[in-house]
């Protein structure tokens, strides 16, 4: 059944969120994810893609699947759609409910998203069903901290951010681990908040 709580949230936001997320610390990771993206080859799927802000920064040329649960997000990506100099097909899609055949993906390619995905274990188990045996999942996340007194503080803060958007506080390496991946690469961009995470499908 499709998850219309979590796809209302989104719509909600999506007039918004560039606004919200394409200054200050957007610009500040943009290097960071630039270094995943430079990565990008074959054919890749590329989750969550928001209202496209990641778009610029990815090499040209690439065969890329995009897909994000929330149609208002799509809509507001259009313009960055229309502007990427390669092939991106972008559907409304929940990650948890995705309709392709199992090993279809080269690549999967993720900004900060398991913030956000409802179920992040189930979500994950999902992106590794369609990834192809030695495939690469790239991802840019946020994720809680281990250490006093920022993991109190982000567990207290994302009673309210879940209202809105994100929590602050998942466990994603954990979780990437969890679902069946083998982890290559944690890079700790800031604080061990803010990270890139690199990890494959065993054959
Ligand atoms: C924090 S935004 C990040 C968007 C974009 N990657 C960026 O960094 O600008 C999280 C995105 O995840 C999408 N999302 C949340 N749950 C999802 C799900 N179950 N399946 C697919 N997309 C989902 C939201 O609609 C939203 O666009």
């Amino acid at each position: 059944m499709a998850d219309l709580v979590t796809q209302a949230k989104w719509d909600r936001l999506a007039p918004r969120f560039d606004t919200m997320a394409s200054k200050g610390a957007e610009e500040r990771w943009r290097p960071f994810k630039r270094e995943v993206f430079r990565e990008m080859d074959g054919k890749i799927l590329f989750l969550a893609l928001g209202t496209g802000l990641d778009l610029p920064f990815f090499p040209t040329g690439k065969d890329i699947t995009a897909i994000d649960i929330s149609p208002k997000m799509i809509e507001q990506a259009q313009e960055r759609l229309d502007a990427y100099d390669g092939t991106i097909k972008a559907h409304v899609m929940d990650v948890h409910d995705m309709p392709f055949e199992p090993d279809s993906f080269d690549q999967i390619v993720t900004s900060c998203t398991f913030c956000s995905v409802p179920n992040p274990i189930e979500g994950l188990k999902a992106l590794h069903r369609v990834l192809k045996p030695g495939g690469r999942l790239m991802m840019f996340e946020h994720t809680g901290s281990r250490f006093y007194p920022f993991r109190p503080m982000m567990n207290l803060m994302t009673v309210l951010s879940r209202m809105i958007g994100p929590d602050m506080n998942r466990p994603t390496v954990q979780n990437v681990r969890a679902a069946g991946f083998r982890i290559t690469e944690v890079n700790n961009v800031f604080l061990d908040v803010v990270k890139t995470i690199k990890a494959y499908k065993p054959d």
